[in-house]
């Protein structure tokens, strides 16, 4: 056990940096005696304090006074050995690292009143306020994503909602898995999140975390079950991650404060709405974005932006990306764009903010429809630049084309013919090394390149830009 947490350690602090303009958080977390040559450091069980493990019985009480003396003592691990544990919220304290062990599962209740009456506390595992918190150790944490569930439907489940309490409102009122909030010095890794009934793992107001060997699992037919969001929070690295989940993948958004340093590389997603998200919460900025080795497949969308509220997106690189779109059931988010930008005003009186400074180098995709790239004439697209990319074209489902989507809010859902590329309210756009191929089969009708909005477009180059029916 000692040898191989070393290496990851080490691993991690090894990885290349170039591609990324910001250095991976250097996050040291309590360790095991057995694992350091320093200071002892506890390390206790939660079957120690009466946990039962049975997935039957409420083991919240003895997890939690297992947390409390470990972080009370200074810090160090709290182990959980196989079994299941089934707990209303516990709070993750400062200096305490969870290591569900291989065969041990977190389970998190299904009956609100095993949450802290505060609705923006309804998680399984959070950190609130804590400094050097991590969960480990091969193990689990699973929402119960299926007692949520009215009416299973492959099109889009029915969820149950805990909107009658009155704390929320629609069918989003239900809990997180695992939130870290106005935390620092946080490490996720080699755990698997399943099931989440809403959102898997939830940053808010945090910094510096580092996400890497982590598998998020949800159920692709429930709704709002995002893998990754980062709210508010600064110097975020995600690594060797693989996400399948209803809801999109990786999601930063903005509500009281701006998201800076954001970088994502070497992953796995599978999203029915968009693998990558930037919003739509945007009313601060959004800084400093890498995104490397990405590998989408089966989603809705790839790469989806949406700008809706006053804040600004800027200096953002996706490189070294594979994508595969398709259509869904319309009543999921998505049109089957491998990218989707759009800067609207939510509402008439949101604010507007722009796009700028956003390139993509080498990618590669195949889609049931064309790039949507739209902003509005207060909500500029800047300076977007496209380097080496194949889009290949072609249909295999039976999901009716024709809409561009500018929802949530703006002008809705429009009819519209489809596109390679549908371009509006841009100012500066450089393509180089583009090419586009087209099933001749499977087009129905659809083969048009390039959709400019007259007049709307500015500053346009194209350098090599190819487009072929094969
Ligand atoms: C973002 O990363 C840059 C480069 O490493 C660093 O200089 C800057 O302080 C970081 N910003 C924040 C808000 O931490
Ligand atoms: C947050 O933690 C710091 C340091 O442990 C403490 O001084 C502060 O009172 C805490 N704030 C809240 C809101 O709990
Ligand atoms: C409560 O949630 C149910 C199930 O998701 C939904 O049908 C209903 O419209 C919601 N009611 C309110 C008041 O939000
Ligand atoms: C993130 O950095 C910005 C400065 O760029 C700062 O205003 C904000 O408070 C930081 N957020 C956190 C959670 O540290
Ligand atoms: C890209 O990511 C995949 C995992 O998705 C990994 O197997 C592969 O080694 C990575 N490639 C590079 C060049 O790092
Ligand atoms: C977004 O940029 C516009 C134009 O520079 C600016 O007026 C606005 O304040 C910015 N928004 C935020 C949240 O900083
Ligand atoms: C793009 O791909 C080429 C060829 O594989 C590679 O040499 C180059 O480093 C890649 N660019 C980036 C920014 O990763
Ligand atoms: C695009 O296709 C061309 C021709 O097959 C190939 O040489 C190039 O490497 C491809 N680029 C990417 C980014 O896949």
């Amino acid at each position: 056990m000692a040898i191989p947490l070393l290496l990851l350690l080490s691993v991690l602090l090894c990885l290349p940096h170039e591609s990324t303009s910001f250095a991976v958080p250097n996050i040291r977390l309590p360790l095991p005696r057995s694992e350091t040559t320093g200071e002892a450091q506890t390390v206790v069980s939660v079957t120690d304090y009466g946990a039962s493990g049975d997935g039957i019985n409420y083991d919240t009480e003895p997890i939690q006074a297992a947390i409390d003396d470990c972080s009370s003592s200074g810090g160090g691990r709290v182990r959980f050995p196989e079994g299941s544990y089934l707990t209303g919220t516990i709070f993750l304290k400062s200096g305490v690292v969870l290591d569900v062990e291989e065969g041990a599962t977190i389970l998190g209740a299904a009956e609100e009143d095993r949450y802290p009456s505060d609705r923006l506390r309804w998680y399984a595992v959070v950190a609130e306020n804590a400094t050097d918190v991590g969960i480990t150790g091969r193990g689990q944490i699973n929402g119960q994503s299926s007692a949520f569930v009215e009416e299973f439907d492959p099109r889009k489940n029915i969820m149950r909602s805990w909107n009658q309490t009155g704390k929320c409102l629609g069918d989003e009122c239900r809990p997180w898995l695992v939130g870290f909030i106005d935390s620092k010095n946080i490490r996720i890794w080699d755990i698997s999140l399943r099931d989440c009934a809403y959102w898997c793992l939830h940053l808010v107001r945090s910094e510096k975390t580092v996400i890497h060997d982590v598998w998020i699992k949800g159920d692709f037919d429930t709704p709002n079950n995002d893998g990754i969001d980062i709210e508010d929070s600064n110097n975020t690295y995600i690594t060797r991650c693989h996400i399948d989940t209803g809801d999109d993948g990786i999601c930063p958004k903005s509500a009281s404060g701006p998201v800076v340093n954001l970088t994502a590389t070497n992953s796995i997603i599978r999203s029915k709405s968009s693998a990558i998200k930037f919003g739509s919460g945007t009313v601060y900025n959004f800084e400093n974005f890498r995104f490397d080795n990405i590998t989408i497949f089966d989603s809705h969308r790839g790469i989806g932006f949406q700008l809706r509220d006053g804040g600004n997106i800027s200096n953002v690189v996706f490189s070294n990306i594979k994508i595969s779109t398709r259509y869904y059931h319309p009543s999921w988010w998505g049109r089957a764009e491998p990218i989707y930008m759009t800067s609207c005003r939510r509402e008439e009186n949101s604010g507007a903010g722009s796009i700028s400074d956003v390139q993509f180098i080498n990618i590669t995709s195949s889609s049931e429809n064309g790039l949507f790239l739209s902003g509005t004439e207060d909500g500029l697209l800047q300076n977007i630049k496209l380097t080496n990319a194949n889009f290949t074209f072609k249909r295999w489902t039976n999901f009716q084309d024709g809409w561009v989507d500018y929802r949530p809010g703006c002008r809705g859902l429009v009819r519209h013919r489809t596109a390679g590329m549908i371009l509006e309210h841009i100012s500066g756009m450089e393509m180089e090394n583009v090419r586009m191929r087209w099933s001749p089969l499977d087009l129905k009708g659809w083969n048009n390149p390039i959709d400019f909005t007259p007049s709307t477009v500015n500053k346009i180059t194209f350098k090599n830009f190819q487009s072929d029916i094969y």
